[in-house]
């Protein structure tokens, strides 16, 4: 596969440095929008039950997935991972709001999706990535995959929702933003229209990134491409992205860790 533009070090702190302020400026409020309630919808969808089961939430973000993959998972266990050490500390807030039956099943780590897992082989029944692993720079989504088909148990599951190169929110976000501002104004959300002036740099940031080919989405081709030549089955495309409404859903895509014969 194309790796496309030679790995810069420098870059790839540049670009954590904005995930952490992604999080400083708070990242709890973009949980807040439509299209973000579109990727959770989508995530929910897929989502099968493994009661009692190890799930991994890579790229956990503020950990606003962490209910609804215990609900539907019934797992015994979430690892909510992340390398920006702003995003944990939201994560770990939550985390002191939640309900016992939630929070004693989570444990937050540093974990840099790029390098090797600090996992064990065969340790997860489910890994999640909710719009993390398509902003992994340089095609390093794929080094991820083998990681997580190293960690996966036999008929384990991976669970992708985000952006593919054939939906890119950045296209349609000020428009989204200014329905938003209009919405969150009716009901009196200052602190979330505060929010949007505030993170407009970081927005700017990641889409630079983008345009200059360093973060470069997959397209659900490369992506099941790369899954089957990993080894994994049962690839399937739960959800793509509707054109016409930006309800967020991106591309859903579950694939299976095989069983051993
Ligand atoms: C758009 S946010 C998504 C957060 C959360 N999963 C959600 O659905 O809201 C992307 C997250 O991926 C994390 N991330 C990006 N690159 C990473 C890496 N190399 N290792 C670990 N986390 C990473 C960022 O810090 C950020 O929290």
């Amino acid at each position: 596969m194309d790796k496309g533009k030679k790995r810069s070090k420098k870059i790839e702190e540049e670009i954590k440095k904005t995930w952490d302020k992604h999080g400083k400026v708070g990242y709890e409020h973009f949980v807040k929008m439509k299209v973000m309630k579109g990727y959770m919808a989508a995530l929910g969808k897929m989502l099968l039950p493994c009661p009692g089961g190890t799930v991994f939430d890579g790229g956990c973000g503020v950990g606003h997935n962490f209910k609804q993959i215990l609900e539907k998972t019934k797992a015994k266990k979430l690892i909510g991972g992340d390398y920006s050490e702003e995003m944990l500390k939201k994560a770990r807030k939550l985390l002191e709001k939640m309900d016992s039956s939630f929070k004693d099943r989570i444990e937050l780590v540093e974990v840099d999706l790029t390098k090797r897992f600090p996992f064990k082989d065969n340790m997860f029944d489910a890994v999640v990535y909710s719009i993390s692993l398509n902003y992994l720079p340089y095609y390093q989504w794929k080094d991820t995959l083998e990681e997580t088909f190293r960690t996966l148990k036999p008929e384990g599951f991976m669970y992708f929702v985000g952006q593919t190169r054939e939906f890119d929110f950045s296209k349609g976000y000020k428009k989204e933003v200014f329905r938003e501002m209009k919405e969150k104004l009716l009901k009196g959300d200052i602190p979330f229209i505060i929010w949007l002036f505030r993170v407009k740099g970081v927005v700017a940031k990641i889409n630079e990134f983008s345009k200059k080919g360093i973060i470069i989405y997959p397209t659900i081709n490369e992506l099941k491409e790369c899954l089957k030549e990993l080894g994994f089955v049962n690839i399937e495309v739960i959800a793509q992205h509707n054109a016409k409404e930006h309800k967020g859903a991106g591309t859903a895509i579950r694939a299976q860790k095989p069983r051993i014969s």
